[in-house]
């Protein structure tokens, strides 16, 4: 019997199929092992938008609306999600602190209200045992310096409060570090990248145990703060500039400067962030993974899918189910279990262990207390109070007690 070409095509596709289906067996059993950690969710400022945080009239099990909800994060093998505490740069010398405190809350209550699903973690040790119990270990992140308000005393509430990484800026210059738009053109630079203030908040960071997350910031702050911090950076959610020519992404040079501080590039999946247009699909986000391989290493390479803070996604990446896909794509592409996995987590919690190591050897460090320079931060919804109420004099110490007294009596007038 001779069999026909259409026999044989049937055979061909039912062996492509049985392929592609090894391939996300293989992810899958990867993922079984190694916890898939992802840099930047904005599921918070959903809830916020949608319910202003009333978790109480919302199911995560049930939520349909978003890309994130609890079955998808099963489904997507999601072991470790850095949730972002974002509110917008309208809220800059406003509420900023405030709400950027009620997204805080709102990632803590998440965490109670589901305890079989999310747990909430603070270090690199938290995420294995989140993920040993089956369980995403849900951490913060706070996207952009306008959140703190300038203030070092903010910072650290925060990280008491479980914060894990800051993002020096959202697409707003701070008064002490400049954003990407900068690099666009569209808005003037106010810092020269990194102000004084700026290096001192890098080096509290570094005292607290905080990662410094790159995203965002122009491309004078990157490389800035790759100098000065001591400990490695992240970028949470920035793709490659030279597979898209957003100035939201990394260029080479700054992915190797990334790689000689053993950092970690998080992919964002942002349709415009990874082709820089409205349209995008897996393979194109795959090409950002295989770029950043080829030029730096798969040791800098992490998963940032910004879910839930983007309008558009890509075909086949489409919510947090996803992520099978996108490894089995990465396997496809001859990357080897090993590269995979330090894609998948290995590489963050290496960084994280490094901050975590850095806050160790800093545990003699006082804190920084100086405050910044009031006229840095002078604005009508600011008030002096603990400044010298004469502004050439800078610093408190000179003020001999009689003038403490008098500054006390005016204070209370
Ligand atoms: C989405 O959820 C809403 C509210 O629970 C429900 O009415 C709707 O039918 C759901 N839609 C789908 C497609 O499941
Ligand atoms: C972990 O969760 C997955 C998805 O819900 C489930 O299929 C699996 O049985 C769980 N494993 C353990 C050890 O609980
Ligand atoms: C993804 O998009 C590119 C460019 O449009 C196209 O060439 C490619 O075939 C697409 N891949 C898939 C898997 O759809
Ligand atoms: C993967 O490796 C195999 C064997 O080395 C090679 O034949 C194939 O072309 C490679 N595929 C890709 C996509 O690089
Ligand atoms: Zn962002």
């Amino acid at each position: 019997m001779r069999l026909t070409p259409a026999f044989w095509a049937v055979v061909g596709v039912l062996t492509l199929g049985a392929a592609a289906d090894q391939y996300r067996e293989r992810a899958l059993e990867l993922m079984r092992t190694t916890p898939l950690i992802d840099g930047h969710n904005d599921l918070p400022w959903q809830l916020k938008i949608l319910f202003n945080n009333q978790l109480n009239h919302v199911d995560l099990h049930s939520l349909n609306n978003t890309h994130t909800n609890i079955p998808k994060i099963k489904a997507g093998r999601l072991a470790a999600q850095f949730w972002a505490a974002y509110v917008p740069c309208e809220t800059q010398n406003k509420d900023a602190v405030r709400q950027t405190l009620e997204q805080i809350d709102l990632i803590h209550r998440m965490c109670d209200k589901y305890p079989e699903e999310l747990t909430f973690a603070e270090s690199s040790q938290d995420i294995m045992d989140a993920f040993v119990q089956n369980k995403t270990a849900s951490l913060i992140g706070i996207e952009g310096g306008h959140s703190i308000d300038s203030s070092l005393g903010s910072l650290r509430s925060m990280y008491l409060l479980g914060v894990r990484y800051l993002t020096l800026t959202h697409s707003c210059n701070t008064p002490w570090a400049d954003n990407w738009l900068v690099d666009t053109g569209s808005t003037p630079s106010e810092n020269n990248g990194l102000s004084e203030f700026g290096i001192r908040l890098i080096r509290e960071m570094n005292r607290l145990g905080m990662l410094v997350d790159l995203a965002h910031v122009s491309v004078e702050v990157m490389k800035k703060v790759l100098q000065v911090s001591e400990a490695p950076v992240i970028f949470s959610h920035s793709s490659a500039f030279a597979v898209c020519p957003s100035k939201r992404n990394v260029p080479d040079e700054v992915l190797s400067m990334v790689k000689d501080k053993q950092g970690v590039v998080m992919v964002n999946f942002y349709n415009d962030y990874v082709t820089c247009s409205s349209r995008a699909n897996l393979s194109q986000v795959a090409d950002h993974f295989d770029y950043i391989k080829k030029v730096a290493d798969a040791s800098i390479i992490g998963f940032g899918g910004d879910y839930d803070g983007v309008g558009r996604v890509p075909e086949g990446l489409e919510d947090v189910s996803k992520y099978p896909d996108l490894v089995a794509e990465l396997l496809r592409r001859n990357w080897s279990d090993q590269e995979v996995k330090m894609a998948l987590g290995e590489n963050l919690l290496r960084v994280f262990k490094a901050v975590e190591k850095v806050r160790d050897s800093m545990k003699r460090t006082a804190p920084d207390d100086v405050p910044i320079p009031y006229e840095q931060v002078q604005n009508p919804c600011r008030t002096s109070y603990g400044y010298p109420p004469d502004d050439s004099a800078s610093s408190l110490l000179p003020l001999s007690p009689m003038l403490l007294i008098l500054a006390q009596t005016l204070s209370h007038l």
